[in-house]
């Protein structure tokens, strides 16, 4: 499958996503949105494939929504279609998938990337929600997101100054998971998913899906809907095996059931 602006390779078990806009430094118009949900749902389709990668250039990750493809737009354009509801489709992937984020990640950039269920960011990132400068707000989730990762504080400050945080004081503020040099970005990030594809499938979905509960529930319904999914897990075949190599010093072998 080829897509218009985005690139898509399968390594091993982790495809490999790469937006490919680098005229508009990867900024984020109906097309692209149509090649992620494409893409994302061949990929949770995809027997063979355990984790993503989604990467943008040294430059940018993405640097926002379209402007261009915005500006003349009504409200009534606007939400008659749901803009950018869409992309409730490519939260909806079951399977887990890392944000790899070198360069800019401004507006609808960061906004795409924290969907991801985590970001490694290069060392020359660049995070922002800057739609303030130019009279709107953040519409992809930077709102509830950015606050939910880095506080209140520093999501208020960031989306009423529309100020850009670098990648050490992302790291700092907890809205990325590591920082590497910008030039080994991609292949850190493969490697990390290479790690996750070798677990268990069913655990790894599992996991995706507790940890994202904790921001939907109570944090006792939380743990509760935890304790049953790891109940769940009990009925798994990987289950056995898990624990049979684990005992007899051995690597797990998965089958997926
Ligand atoms: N939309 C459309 N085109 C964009 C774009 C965007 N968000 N960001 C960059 N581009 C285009 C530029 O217009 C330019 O195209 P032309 O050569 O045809 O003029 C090309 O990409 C290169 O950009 P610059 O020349 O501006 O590059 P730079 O290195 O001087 O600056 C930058 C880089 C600081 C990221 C700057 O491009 C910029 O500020 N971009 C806009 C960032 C922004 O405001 N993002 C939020 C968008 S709104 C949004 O995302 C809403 C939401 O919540 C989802």
């Amino acid at each position: 499958m080829t897509y218009e602006t985005l690139l898509v390779e399968q390594r091993g078990a982790v495809t490999l996503m790469t937006l490919n806009r680098p005229q508009a430094l990867n900024a984020l118009n109906s097309q692209v949105l149509a090649d992620l949900i494409a893409a994302f749902a061949a990929f949770d389709a995809d027997d063979s494939q355990r984790c993503a990668v989604l990467t943008g250039s040294e430059k940018a990750f993405a640097a926002g929504a379209d402007i261009k493809e915005m500006s003349s737009q009504s409200f009534a354009d606007m939400y008659g279609v749901n803009f950018f509801a869409g992309y409730d489709r490519v939260t909806a992937t079951r399977k887990p998938w890392i944000a790899a984020v070198n360069g800019f990640a401004l507006g609808g950039g960061c906004e795409l990337a924290m969907m991801a269920d985590f970001i490694i960011a290069g060392d020359n990132a660049k995070f922002g929600q800057p739609e303030i400068k130019l009279a709107v707000t953040p519409g992809m989730g930077g709102s509830q997101r950015l606050t939910r990762a880095i506080g209140k504080a520093k999501a208020m400050e960031m989306c009423l100054t529309g100020r850009m945080m670098d990648a050490a004081e992302a790291e700092r503020s907890g809205l990325v998971a590591k920082v590497v040099p910008a030039a080994e970005l991609v292949d850190e990030a493969v490697k990390t998913a290479t790690a996750i594809a070798a677990m268990a499938p069913l655990a790894a979905l599992a996991c995706k899906e507790m940890v994202n509960a904790a921001f939907e529930t109570t944090l006792q319904q939380g743990v509760v809907f935890e304790r049953r999914l790891f109940h769940g897990l009990f009925g798994t075949e990987d289950q056995k095996e898990g624990m049979a190599a684990f005992v007899e010093k051995r690597a797990g072998n998965w089958t997926g059931k």
